[in-house]
């Protein structure tokens, strides 16, 4: 397997709770390698790009509402299987049940907002690593 590279997000719940240090801390303490970083404020565009495969589901708009509604860090990681080993490292998408000892197991939960509030997103697939890397770093 060559090298892969994925695009991270810290949503705004793991910006706002002070959490960028330590989750950024677990990725690298993994192995993989910071290529880029940067914190912003999501556009409406940008997300309808982002979440182009959820547009039309009942989620869809409150998830839009939450990523706009603080700062994100957008991150780059590099390294050997780094796309399904971030995804590892996040946990299932559902904080309540994640695994313990992952991102989204260890620092989430249900905040009476479901499952919006997982705390990271990372890409699925090398297709998709790159189309988000365009969105976010044009
Ligand atoms: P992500 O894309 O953020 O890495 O997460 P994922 O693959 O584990 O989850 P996905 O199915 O792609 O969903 C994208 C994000 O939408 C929110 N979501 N809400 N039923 C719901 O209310 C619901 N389902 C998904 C979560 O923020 C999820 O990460
Ligand atoms: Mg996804």
């Amino acid at each position: 397997m060559s090298t892969e590279r994925t695009l991270v997000l810290i949503k705004p719940d793991g910006v706002s709770r002070q959490l960028t240090g330590t989750i950024l801390a677990r990725v690298e303490a993994k192995g993989y390698t910071l290529a880029d970083l940067k914190l912003t404020n999501a556009t409406r565009t940008q997300l309808e790009q982002h979440y182009e495969e959820h547009v039309g589901k009942p989620f869809y708009e409150p998830l839009v509402e939450f990523m706009l509604s603080g700062q994100m860090v957008v991150a780059i990681f590099t390294g050997e299987r780094v796309i399904e080993g971030f995804r590892t490292l996040a946990g299932s998408t559902e904080p309540t049940v994640a695994s313990p000892g992952t991102i989204r197991g260890d620092f989430g939960r249900d905040w009476g907002l479901k499952v919006q509030q997982n705390l990271v997103h990372g890409s699925d697939s090398p297709e998709s690593a790159e189309r988000e890397i365009g969105i976010w770093f044009g």
